[in-house]
């Protein structure tokens, strides 16, 4: 099996999984993580103890590296193949049904670089796949990143999240927040990155943000013809914890990074 078709049929199997747990969601079992609003229910676990339980069975030998259950710290080593995941990415939204953007997200790390990766949302139906050098698309359309030059009139997607990072949120880009068009926090890094890769926005940016919440979505943005790196220009990598991550399109990357101070 392909790895893009691992992907599918992962993401697929998956999705019906929490679409069944998100109809059911008042009785889930909801826990409290180290931050206030951090938040894991039983639907996240479910789903990545599946998607694990799949990658074992298929891929013995691979490492993984996943948001819960122990999975979120980087392999020892540096793994030759690495599986990425967030079985639930925008836990709040997913509780509180908001508007509702929430996905599933698995990126494929080969030699520290990112081979291939997918994002579904369950809800709309929409999967996102990426494959390097081969391009992005939804739902099996070719997607583009926009041609918008103009950062007065680019929306951006400047996502915060646990309390300890607001203020250095806002400290960080005080020109970024006068000079675009308009701002919006869906709350989901995902959705965010999927709607930079269809030009619904021009950036996604955030301070600290762990590899399984970029892996796939980057991926997806850089073949639909974007760029991504940390806030000082680097490449982004997967297995040194957090990370800060500007995601844009090609026509604004080089205003907006000078206006992002790691
Ligand atoms: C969170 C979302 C949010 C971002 C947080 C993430 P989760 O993921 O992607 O947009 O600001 O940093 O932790 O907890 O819903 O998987
Ligand atoms: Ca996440
Ligand atoms: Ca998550």
């Amino acid at each position: 099996m392909t790895t893009i078709d691992f992907v599918t049929e992962t993401l697929y199997e998956a999705g019906a999984l929490a679409r069944d747990r998100y109809a059911d969601r008042t009785r889930l079992h909801i826990a409290q993580k180290a931050d206030l609003n951090d938040l894991v229910t039983e639907a996240d676990l479910a789903v990545q103890r599946q998607i694990v339980d799949r990658i074992a069975r298929t891929f013995p030998g691979d490492a993984v590296l996943a948001e819960e259950s122990g999975l979120g710290l980087p392999p020892e080593g540096r793994p030759e193949r690495c599986w990425i995941l967030d079985p639930i990415d925008g836990t709040q939204n997913f509780v509180r049904a908001l508007f509702p953007a929430w996905g599933i997200s698995l990126g494929f790390v080969e030699r520290g670089s990112l081979a291939a990766g997918g994002v579904y949302f369950p809800i709309t139906g929409d999967l996102f796949l990426a494959e390097r050098g081969a391009g992005a698309r939804r739902n099996g359309g070719t997607l583009s990143v926009s041609a918008l030059d103009h950062l007065e009139r680019a929306r951006i997607d400047y996502d915060v999240s646990a309390t300890d990072y607001r203020r250095p949120t806002l400290d960080a880009a005080p020109d970024l927040f006068h000079r675009v068009g308009g701002i919006r926090i869906h709350g989901c890094a995902v959705a965010a990155l999927c709607s930079v890769a269809t030009g619904d926005l021009e950036a996604y940016v955030h301070i600290a943000l762990n590899p399984w919440d970029y892996a796939a979505g980057v991926l997806i943005v850089e073949e639909a013809g974007g760029r991504a790196s940390t806030w000082s220009g680097a490449p982004l990598t997967f297995f040194e914890g957090r990370r800060s991550v500007l995601a844009s399109n090609a026509a604004l990357y080089d205003q907006f990074l000078p206006l992002l101070k790691e």
